[in-house]
C-alpha cells in the first residue's frame, strides 16, 4: 500500500470566495477525515503583522511569526496562543494582507511542513492555492474550484452579512479581482491549477452539488488502480 492510499489527501484549490472552505468542510464531515483550512495559517500570519505593525517588507520576521505561530484549530474556531481569532481573521483588511504575507518565499517555506502535518489517518481534505502543486502534490484526488468573480463577490457579501459584518459589494469585487491577480502572478506557488487536478466550475451551482460530485470524483479515484 502506498502512503497515498494509506492515508489519502483530498487536494481543494481556487481563488478567494470559490466556496473551497464550504465544500471543503462538507467533504470531510461526509468522510470523517480531518480539515486543513491553509488560508486560516496565512490569515492569522497577517493578524499578527497588523496587530504588531510589522512592515511588509521585513520578510525575515514575518517568517519568523510564521515558524513561531501558535495557531489552533478548535472545531470552528481559530485559536492563537489564549485569544480567539475566528472572526477577526476574515475581515477584508486582514484578508489583504494575508495575500501579501503568501507572496514571500520563506513564509510559505515556514508553513510547508505544519500543512504536511495535518495528514493524519483516516484522511485529509486539504484546501487552499497550492494544495496540489506544493503541499501534497501526491494528493490522491485534486480539484480546482472556480467561480466568476462576481459570484464569488457575492458569496462574500453574503458571508460577511451573516455573521453581521459591513460590507460593499463594489469594494469586495474589486478586492477579489486584487487578490485574484497577486496570488496568480507571485513567483512563489501561484494560484494554478495542476494538469491534474479536475476543475470544477461551481457558478450557478448549489454547495450540495458541488460536494457530491467531489465526492464522486473520489470515488472514481480509489477504484482506479
Ligand atoms: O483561502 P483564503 O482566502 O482564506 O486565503 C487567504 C489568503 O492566503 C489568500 O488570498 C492567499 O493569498 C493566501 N493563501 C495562499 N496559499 C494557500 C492558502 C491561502 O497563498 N494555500
Amino acid at each position: 500500500m502506498t502512503p497515498e492510499q494509506a492515508v489519502p489527501v483530498i487536494a481543494i484549490d481556487g481563488p478567494s470566495a470559490s466556496g473551497k472552505g464550504t465544500v471543503a468542510g462538507c467533504v470531510a464531515t461526509a468522510l470523517d477525515f480531518h480539515y486543513l483550512d491553509s488560508g486560516a495559517l496565512y490569515r492569522a500570519i497577517g493578524w499578527v503583522v497588523l496587530e504588531h505593525g510589522v512592515n511588509l517588507e521585513d520578510e525575515l520576521t514575518i517568517s519568523n511569526i510564521a515558524l513561531n505561530l501558535n495557531v489552533d484549530f478548535c472545531g470552528n474556531q481559530v485559536r492563537l496562543g489564549t485569544r480567539d481569532i475566528t472572526k477577526a481573521i476574515r475581515e477584508e483588511r486582514v484578508s489583504l494582507i494575508a495575500s501579501r504575507v503568501a507572496a514571500l518565499p520563506k513564509v510559505r517555506e515556514a508553513l510547508l511542513e505544519r500543512q504536511r502535518a495535518f495528514r493524519r489517518p483516516p484522511g485529509l481534505v486539504a484546501e487552499g492555492r497550492d494544495m496540489g502543486t506544493v503541499v501534497f502534490p501526491g494528493a490522491a484526488l485534486k480539484i480546482f474550484l472556480t467561480a466568476s468573480a462576481e459570484e464569488r463577490a457575492e458569496r462574500r457579501y453574503k458571508q460577511l452579512m451573516e455573521k453581521g459584518m459591513h460590507a460593499s459589494m463594489t469594494t469586495l469585487l474589486q478586492d477579489i479581482r486584487e487578490r485574484d491577480a497577486r496570488d496568480s502572478r507571485r513567483s512563489v506557488a501561484p494560484l494554478q491549477k495542476s494538469a491534474d487536478a479536475v476543475l470544477l466550475d461551481t457558478t450557478g451551482l448549489p454547495v450540495k452539488e458541488v460536494v457530491r460530485r467531489v465526492l464522486a470524483l473520489y470515488k472514481k479515484a480509489q477504484r482506479a488502480p
